[in-house]
């Protein structure tokens, strides 16, 4: 099992090569059609975490897994997240994190088994990063034990929806992985199953989010601010069925240990 991950870690350092910033420009591009497709959906997590839990950016810490060059980082460090650590196991993803965003923290860690005691970060979220491990439940079980408050996973959604629009391997250079997909219901369990009987709020929420798509789409109305209206408006008619959307955002917070049902 190990050599799966060695594998993936070889074939995503050929992919960051710390020379070239350049691919990476979107992560900072201010362009509105740009930042609403791509900033959509972590910022659907980050709102209904920090309404359910009040906790304050300018005091809580982040831990993004899967994180890369730190594009979810920059989006948090924007909305005014002071303590933000990006990891990966990507040594070269993490410098070219460093050079794009000095604001950012970065570790190295394997997503399956981080180097960290139990809680230490207020915040862990990830986005398109569990389905790339060869144990995505082992992954997410990480990020809950790490957690003090709350985690945040956006990944593909298990409908079928997301089986058709969505492919069922991926590849990165020789590396496969299989792209494993979440639902509410799987999100619960692997919770439960972790932190037992202590209270918490676990919720799957589906969405719709095809931005290759909806890119091609608004650029048939010239893009800027006539395309963002078009994303807009077709993402706003895909959200009347949201229960057939093929992305989801789940969310776990955890009460206070203190609240918890004797065992
Ligand atoms: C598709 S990229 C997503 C990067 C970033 N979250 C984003 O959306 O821009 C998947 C990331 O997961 C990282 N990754 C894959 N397997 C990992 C593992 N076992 N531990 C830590 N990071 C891993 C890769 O290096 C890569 O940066």
């Amino acid at each position: 099992m190990e050599s799966i991950v060695a594998e993936q870690l070889r074939n995503f350092e050929q992919k960051y090569l710390p020379d070239d910033l350049q691919p990476w420009a979107f992560h900072d591009t201010p362009d509105p059609l740009m930042r609403y497709l791509r900033d959509r959906r972590i910022k659907l997590g980050i709102d209904r975490v920090l309404s359910l839990t009040k906790l304050d950016p300018a005091t809580c810490s982040v831990l993004v897994v899967c994180g890369g060059v730190g594009g979810e980082g920059t989006y948090l460090a924007n909305r005014g997240f002071r303590n933000v650590t990006v990891s990966d196991f990507s040594e070269n993803a993490l410098e070219i994190c460093r050079r794009r965003d000095s604001r950012l923290r970065t570790r190295v860690d394997n997503a399956e088994a981080v180097d960290l005691p139990d809680e230490s970060y207020d915040i862990v979220l990830v986005q398109d990063g569990l389905h790339h491990l060869p144990r995505p439940v082992l992954g997410f079980t990480e990020m809950v034990r790490v957690c003090r408050h709350a985690a945040i996973v956006i990944e593909p959604h298990s409908g079928l929806v997301g089986r058709l629009l969505g492919r069922e391997w991926e590849y990165e250079g020789d590396a496969v992985n299989y792209v494993f997909r979440w639902n509410h219901s799987l999100l619960e369990q692997s919770t439960r199953s972790y932190i037992l009987r202590r209270p918490c709020y676990v919720k799957g929420i589906r969405f719709w989010d095809h931005n290759v798509a909806l890119r091609k789409l608004a650029g048939l109305f010239g893009g800027g601010q006539i395309g963002l209206l078009v994303a807009k408006s077709a993402y706003g008619l895909l959200g009347a069925v949201p229960f057939l959307g093929n992305m989801m955002v789940g969310i776990v917070v955890k009460q206070p240990a203190s609240q918890s049902p004797s065992r």
